[in-house]
């Protein structure tokens, strides 16, 4: 009964394959310009960025949700954080333990997922999380344990963004630039996920909670229904899309500069209530 495959096939869900599709990227997740960084000028961007919102490390106890290779663990590990990160696929994990030690870093990577952390309460300073709020299936949910989790004033950062929606500006340099690549004035960006896998990203997109998009005033309400004071959303990340730009291409990193991404900031109120 045990192994029939009908069986087996009923009981694979939507996270599974999410989990499934996100480990099919690992391999090459730090080839992409946008995911790993390629620049000491990135580097102090994105740390410019976690220190406007969340502060010096100090040795605070930081957890990065679904960390994949672990590269917004290594800036806060650069900022003083202690810093463990957390993930649901074992081959991201693997990437995320080798590059530590490669780096000589004591980062903590665990298996888990983001909506059960099995995290004691009140247990983390900040949390931290990259482009995982998109392609959650129940962010309610896990709003209510981040809360949980946090500690009493303690901050959240959700760095994410409306992968779905494009404007008008950003369609006509999308077209430019696939215009003057066709003409040969530019040479093609080269496409590091798997052939095959843009039909199973689609799929899993049609899905999730914002398959309409993340746009951040529905982020920060959602975590404002689960107990957060929602502290301020920051649109302004171009320092980071202008150091991408030599490695992105200069008409991609301009794309991204019109894409609606942010930074939305949460703290956990001092006198904070049980999760609602
Ligand atoms: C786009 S990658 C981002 C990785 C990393 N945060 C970064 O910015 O480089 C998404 C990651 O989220 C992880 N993930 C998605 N849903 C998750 C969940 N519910 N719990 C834990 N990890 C999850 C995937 O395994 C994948 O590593």
């Amino acid at each position: 009964m045990r192994n029939d495959p009908g069986l087996q096939a009923a009981n694979y869900t939507l996270r599974d394959e999410i989990r499934d599709y996100w480990s099919a990227r690992a391999a090459t997740f730090d080839q992409s310009p946008g995911h790993e960084i390629f620049s000491e000028e990135e580097r102090k961007a994105w740390h410019g960025l976690i220190e406007k919102h969340l502060g010096p490390g100090e040795e605070r106890a930081a957890l990065d949700l679904a960390s994949g290779t672990g590269v917004i663990s290594h800036l806060m590990d650069d900022l003083g954080y202690r810093v463990t990160g957390i993930d649901w696929s074992e081959n991201m994990l693997d990437l995320a333990r080798s590059k530590a030690k490669t780096r000589g870093r004591s980062i903590r990577f665990q298996l888990g997922d983001a909506e059960r952390t099995l995290a004691p309460d009140d247990s983390f300073d900040v949390i931290v999380t990259r482009h995982l709020v998109w392609t959650l299936v129940d962010p309610q949910a896990c709003f209510k344990e981040w809360y949980r989790i946090l500690k009493p004033g303690g901050r959240l950062l959700v760095i994410d963004g409306d992968f779905v929606n494009t404007g008008f500006l950003e369609r006509v340099v999308k077209r430019v630039d696939a215009l003057l690549q066709k003409a040969g004035w530019l040479s093609p960006q080269p496409v590091h996920a798997p052939a095959g896998l843009a039909d199973t990203h689609r799929s899993i997109l049609s899905r999730v909670h914002f398959s309409n998009g993340a746009r951040a005033e529905a982020v920060g309400r959602l975590l404002a229904d689960s107990g957060f004071s929602v502290l301020s959303t920051d649109h302004d990340l171009r320092r980071i899309h202008r150091a991408q730009a030599a490695y992105l291409g200069r008409f991609k990193a301009l794309a991204r500069g019109l894409q609606h991404r942010y930074a939305i900031v949460a703290e956990k109120p001092v006198t904070a209530s049980r999760p609602l």
